[in-house]
C-alpha cells in the first residue's frame, strides 16, 4: 500500500475505505461509501462509519449533518491517529479515523429493512427480496469476490493446459441428459420451442468433430428440477472436452483446475486426489458420493451370517455399520434409527450394544441370544468395535443394504459438507447402466453417449447391467462436484449402446440426428468432464447452501423473491408468441 494519496486524480475517492490506515496520518484523503452506523456525541459532533467493500472507515463529523443508515456519501477529511484508549482492534482501520471532514450527500436512502451486518440475523426471504441490500453485507461481498477469483484461478488453468474457451447455444435443441429442460417459445417459428440446454454437452461434442480437440467454458446451465441445497435451476460448470486423450488425462487436467482454484481459494494446495472405483464407494460408504473425512466403513458379513438362525438375517446381503460410541444411544434414539432405516426402504435394522466384562467385549441387544459365538465374533471382529460402540446391521438385497447404511453412515458420522478438511476423490468405473425402466429396458447412468469400459464391451447384449462404462466422478466432502466420460466415437459401438436401451434406428435419429450425422464425418476418439462452480466455492466459502455463492438465487420453490419471476407475460406478448394458457389439468 502507497503512503501517497494522490489528491490531482480526477477519482471521486483518492482512498477506499477499508484502506485507510497509520501511514497516511496528516494526509487529506477522500472516501466514498454507504454510511453503517452513525453515533452522535453532544449535539454538534458525530461518528459516522463509512462503508465500501474494503471495509470500514470511521469518520468524526462535527457540525449539523443529516445522514442516515445506507446514505451513500463522499467525505474528504485528514486522517489522525486515534485517541488512545479508543483503538478498535476488530477494524482494519482500527487505529484511525478522519477529521475535519466534508461531507457530500451523494444519495439519500430510505431506512433499509435490516441492517447492513453480518451479525444481525436476517430471514432468508427478506435477504432475497432486498439482494441489493444483503449483497452490500461483508459476507455476500466475499462470497462472490471468492467465486470470482475461483473462476480466475479455474481459467489460468485450463488456458495453460492449451484449451480453447468457445462459448455455446444458450437457445438450441434438446439436451439428452436425464434432467427436465426449460423451454422457450419461438415467436417466429409459432407452435415451436426452444430448449435451454443443462448442459454445453451435445455443443462440445460437436467442437470435437469440428477440430477444437480442447475446448473449455464457465457454462451456464440450466434445469428444471426440484431445488436443494446444492441445486438451482441456474448454474454454472466448468464444462471441458478434449480428443486422442486418455481418461487419465482428462482426470489430470481436472485436477489441475481444481487444486489450483482451492489453493487461491484457501491458500493451501491439496495433496494428490485419491481414486477409487464405483464398486469399492458403494460397498464401504454405501454410496457413490462418498465422503471420506470420516472412517465408519461398510463391513460385509454376508459369508459369515449365510447360515444364520437370526430370521431378520435371512438377506443376501448383511452388512454392518460400526457407530463410535454410539452405545450410549437411548432406546428412543434407537428406535428412531430402525425407523430411519425403514424409511430408507429397509425391512428393519438390527443394533448391539459394545459391552466389555471383565475384559471380554460382549454384545447387548434383543438379537444376541439368538447369535452363534461365530456369528457374535464375526460382528465384534470385522468392525473392529471398541466399548461403548454401536454396531447396526442391515440385511436385504445387496444395492439396498449398501444405500441404507450408507445413509445413516453419513446421518451419524457426517458433518456439513463445507466443513473442513476437503477430501477430494475420485470415483472411477462407473456402471454403463444404473438399472431398467418399467419396460426393463436399461437406462443409461451418464448419457447414452457415454464408451463401455474395454474389457466389458463383449458383455453388453448378453448382461448389460454388469458392463462398466469409462465414466468417472470428482466427489468433495460428500457432494458430487462433477462428472464426465470417454464418449462412442464409433458408430457401430453407438447402436449397439442403443440396441441394448431399446433405441431404435429411428427413435436415435429423431433425438439425436444432428449429432449422430456430424459423427459419420470423422469423429475424434473423445471425452470431457463439467464440474459445478457453485458447488466447488459453497464449500470453499464454508456455506452449505449454494444460494449463498450466486448472486441472484432463487427460493425453493423456484421463485425470485426481488423480481417477481416467474411472472405473467403482457397478453400482447402472449399473443405475438402465439401462447394462450390452458387450465391446470387435475
Ligand atoms: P452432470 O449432469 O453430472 O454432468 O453435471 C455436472 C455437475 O454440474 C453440477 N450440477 C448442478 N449444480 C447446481 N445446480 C444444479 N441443478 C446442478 N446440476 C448439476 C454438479 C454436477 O456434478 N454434461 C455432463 C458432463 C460431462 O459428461 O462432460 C454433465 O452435465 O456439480
Amino acid at each position: 500500500m502507497s503512503s501517497e494519496v494522490n489528491q490531482d486524480s480526477p477519482s471521486m475517492r483518492s482512498l477506499r475505505c477499508g484502506e485507510v490506515r497509520p501511514l497516511h496520518v496528516g494526509q487529506r484523503i477522500t472516501v466514498c461509501g454507504w454510511v453503517g452506523k452513525r453515533r452522535e456525541h453532544g449535539e454538534h459532533l458525530a461518528f459516522v462509519d463509512l462503508r465500501d467493500y474494503t471495509g470500514i472507515v470511521q469518520c468524526v463529523v462535527e457540525g449539523s449533518v443529516d445522514v442516515r443508515s445506507e446514505y451513500v456519501l463522499q467525505i474528504e477529511g485528514t486522517v489522525s491517529a486515534r485517541p488512545s484508549g479508543t483503538l478498535n482492534e476488530q477494524l482494519a482501520t482500527g487505529e484511525v479515523e478522519l477529521h475535519d471532514c466534508v461531507v457530500t450527500v451523494l444519495n439519500a436512502a430510505e431506512p433499509p429493512p435490516f441492517a447492513v451486518d453480518d451479525r444481525v440475523d436476517v430471514d432468508e426471504p427478506v435477504r432475497l427480496k432486498h439482494r441489493y441490500l444483503d449483497l452490500r453485507r461483508p459476507k455476500m461481498q466475499k462470497n462472490l469476490r471468492l467465486r470470482a477469483q475461483v473462476n480466475r484461478a479455474i481459467r489460468g488453468a485450463m488456458d495453460a493446459q492449451d484449451f480453447c474457451e468457445i462459448e455455446t447455444p444458450l437457445l438450441w435443441a434438446p439436451t439428452p441428459e436425464g434432467s427436465r429442460e426449460f423451454a422457450v417459445p419461438s415467436r417466429l417459428h409459432q407452435g415451436k420451442f426452444y430448449s435451454l440446454p443443462q448442459s454445453p454437452q451435445l455443443a462440445k461434442q460437436l467442437l470435437m468433430v469440428g477440430g477444437f480437440d480442447r475446448y473449455y467454458q464457465i457454462a451456464r446451465c440450466l434445469r428444471d428440477e426440484d431445488l436443494r441445497a446444492d441445486r438451482q435451476f441456474e448454474f454454472s460448470q466448468l464444462d471441458l472436452e478434449c480428443s486422442f486423450v486418455t481418461e487419465q488425462e482428462i482426470r489430470a487436467f481436472v485436477t489441475e483446475a481444481v487444486l489450483d482454484a482451492a489453493e487461491v481459494a484457501t491458500g493451501v494446495r491439496p495433496g494428490p486426489v485419491e481414486t477409487i472405483t464405483w464398486a469399492e464407494a458403494i460397498d464401504q460408504y454405501g454410496t457413490d458420493k462418498p465422503d471420506l473425512r470420516f472412517e465408519m466403513r461398510l463391513v460385509d458379513l454376508s459369508v459369515e451370517f449365510a447360515e444364520t438362525e437370526v430370521k431378520a438375517f435371512a438377506a443376501p446381503t448383511v452388512k454392518a455399520l460400526r457407530v463410535p460410541g454410539g452405545a450410549e444411544f437411548s432406546r428412543s434414539r434407537l428406535d428412531q434409527l430402525v425407523d430411519r432405516a425403514k424409511s430408507l426402504g429397509a425391512k428393519g435394522l438390527a443394533w448391539f450394544k459394545v459391552t466389555q466384562q471383565e475384559g471380554v467385549l460382549g454384545l447387548e441387544s434383543p438379537l444376541d441370544r439368538f447369535l452363534t459365538d461365530t456369528e457374535r465374533s464375526a460382528l465384534l471382529q470385522q468392525t473392529a468395535a471398541t466399548e461403548g460402540d454401536l454396531i447396526v446391521v442391515v440385511a436385504d438385497e445387496y444395492r439396498l443394504t449398501c444405500s441404507v447404511l450408507g445413509t445413516l453412515r453419513v446421518d451419524l458420522g457426517g458433518s456439513p459438507v463445507s466443513e473442513g478438511p476437503y477430501r477430494y476423490v475420485w470415483v472411477v468405473d462407473f456402471p454403463l447402466f444404473d438399472g431398467v425402466d418399467a419396460e426393463g429396458r436399461p437406462e443409461a447412468a451418464h448419457h447414452a453417449f457415454t464408451m463401455p469400459h474395454p474389457e466389458d464391451l463383449a458383455r453388453l447384449e448378453s448382461d448389460p447391467l454388469s458392463v462398466r462404462a469409462q465414466s468417472y466422478d470428482l466427489v468433495l466432502n460428500g457432494w458430487e462436484l462433477g462428472s464426465g466420460s470417454i464418449r462412442i466415437h464409433r458408430f457401430d459401438i453407438q447402436q449397439r449402446v442403443f440396441a441394448a436401451m431399446g433405441i431404435t434406428a429411428e427413435e436415435a435419429e429423431l433425438r439425436f440426428g444432428f449429432l449422430l450425422g456430424a459423427f459419420k464425418f470423422g469423429a475424434p476418439p473423445h471425452g470431457g468432464f463439467a464440474f459445478g462452480i457453485d458447488r466447488l466455492v459453497a464449500i470453499f466459502a464454508g456455506e452449505n447452501n449454494i444460494r449463498e455463492v450466486i448472486a441472484f438465487p432463487k427460493t425453493q420453490s423456484g421463485a425470485d423473491l426481488l423480481t417477481g419471476a416467474p411472472s405473467h407475460l403482457p397478453a400482447s406478448q402472449m399473443a405475438e408468441l402465439g401462447i394462450r394458457p390452458v387450465p391446470k389439468a387435475t
